[in-house]
């Protein structure tokens, strides 16, 4: 099979050099934001179970959450959770059928998704700050 294929056909796998569609970085978006979310559970467990420990515990995490980079985590982690929402609500919405199977469709919710996960991340950038 593989000797009539031409070898001297154009091939560009390189994915940093190809023009992703908006749809396929929703999705890229969507896959990294849920692995982060699901680091997030973790995280967020560790700082619950220490703020229950005692009320020394709960002082040594309000102290945590008052730096910047621990904020800064925390915003990350809201922003990562508030995209995986819309994404996600996207995803169901066309599983039941309630937005049109086409390209039009598919970018249209893409963006719209990307533009409301923007505006909860500032909205969540305010609330931690
Ligand atoms: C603790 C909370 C959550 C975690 C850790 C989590 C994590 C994940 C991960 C890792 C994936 C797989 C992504 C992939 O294979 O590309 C996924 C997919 C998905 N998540 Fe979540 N998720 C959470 C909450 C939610 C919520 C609240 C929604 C509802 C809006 C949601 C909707 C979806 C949908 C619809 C998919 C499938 C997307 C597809 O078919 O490509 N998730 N989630």
């Amino acid at each position: 099979m593989g000797k009539i294929v031409k070898k001297q056909r154009p091939v560009n796998l390189d994915l940093r050099t190809i023009n992703q569609p908006v749809s396929a970085i929703a999705s890229i978006l969507h896959r990294i934001s849920g692995i982060i979310t699901f680091i997030a559970v973790g995280i967020l467990l560790w700082l619950l179970g220490m703020s229950l420990s005692s009320q020394e515990g709960f002082q040594h995490a309000s102290e945590i959450m008052t730096g910047f980079f621990a904020k800064f985590i925390l915003w990350g982690i809201l922003t990562a959770l508030g995209y995986h929402i819309c994404g996600g609500i996207r995803h169901v919405l066309m599983d039941f059928g309630f937005l049109e199977e086409s390209l039009a469709t598919g970018k249209t919710s893409a963006k719209l998704a990307i533009v409301i996960a923007v505006i909860l991340s500032i909205l969540a950038g305010v609330l931690i700050w």
